[in-house]
């Protein structure tokens, strides 16, 4: 029996939602540690009144570094389904900070042992939507092949494939591949778990994902996937002993290992997101006369179910 009904995602949904309005107390403030702060302290009282027994698996950092939703803390009140949880209280800090688009509250929950326990590196990430044969695009082919397979696949040009990056320096070649080729370039500031989910939605112009970012997002982006279908590859990239040594712990030795969704997140998962900023995936958190209107979307793998929730409710 799965042990997420939709009964439990409804409940949870109550951690990003106080999260989410926490964070957005700070939009704007240029104050990034303050908006990811308030986050945490409002997704981890949530979290700790729901009835499982929940274990974080990605979270803020190691216990060490991290007072509050660390690696391996138990959440819950100790009762119900034992669960994995990934959590990314505030998805896009200085997006918060900037008041920019995109800032989000995101959780994943699977059955335990559902979901990688991603360390805290980079990844290389590569996703497309789904309705794509499986292994149309591969993580270790150059980018501007994968595009003209995803056009092929498509039944469009090059020209037409829209491909999302991560404005980065580090980037430069990857970007300069897909113009040379013809593809158009989404360039993002943040937030590369929304990339990733807008290659399922055809209104986005956006068909495929590509670059390194945060592992832990890739394991968050790779759960909604799982909901919704799509496809997505992610490598660890590890760049010195210290990364090494967390991959360890996290249980992860072959660093080299090229992970599919399904090794990423490996039984039927949670995916839940509230917006705190408007962005293409949700409306942020608006405070209209004493009450706070939030935004919240609850992708459910095991019943491939979609849900959007507008939650008003009184100004706390
Ligand atoms: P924060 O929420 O920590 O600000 O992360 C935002 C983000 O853009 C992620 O979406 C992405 O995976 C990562 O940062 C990229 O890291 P970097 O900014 O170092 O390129």
């Amino acid at each position: 029996m799965n042990a997420i009904t939709d009964d439990l995602a409804f409940a949870a949904v109550r951690a990003p939602i106080a999260a989410a309005i926490a964070a957005a107390q700070f939009t704007g403030r240029g104050d990034e540690r303050a908006a990811d702060q308030a986050a945490v302290d409002a997704m981890r009282a949530a979290l700790n009144a729901l009835p499982i027994k929940g274990r974080v698996v990605i979270g803020e950092g190691e216990r060490d570094e991290a007072p509050m939703l660390y690696v391996g803390e138990e959440v819950g009140k100790g009762v119900g389904p034992a669960l994995d949880i990934a959590v990314d209280p505030l998805e896009g800090t200085t997006l918060t900070a900037k008041a920019k688009a995109n800032a989000m509250s995101v959780m994943a929950l699977a059955p335990k042992g559902g979901l990688l326990h991603a360390p805290d590196t980079y990844m290389d990430k590569l996703a497309i939507g789904p309705g794509y044969e499986e292994g149309i695009v591969d993580l270790d082919k150059p980018v501007d092949q994968n595009v003209r397979a995803l056009a092929r696949a498509k039944g469009v040009t090059v020209q037409d494939i829209g491909v999302c990056v991560l404005d980065r320096p580090r980037h430069a070649s990857i970007i300069e591949a897909l113009r040379a080729v013809g593809a158009r370039v989404h360039l993002i500031g943040d937030g590369d778990i929304a990339g990733v989910i807008n290659c399922t939605n055809p209104e986005t112009g956006i068909d495929m994902y590509v670059g390194s970012g945060g592992a832990p997002e890739g394991v968050l982006a790779a759960a909604a996937l799982k909901c919704v279908g799509g496809q997505f590859q992610g490598r660890l990239i590890i760049r010195n002993d210290e990364e090494r040594v967390r991959a360890e712990h996290a249980g992860l030795s072959d660093v080299k290992r090229r992970y599919t969704l399904d090794e990423l997140v490996s039984a039927d998962a949670i995916f839940i997101a509230t917006g705190v900023t408007t962005g293409s995936l949700l409306y942020g958190v608006k405070n209209v006369a004493g009450i706070v209107h939030t935004n919240t979307i609850v992708m459910n793998s095991a019943t491939r179910t979609v849900a959007e929730l507008r939650l008003k409710q009184p100004v706390a």
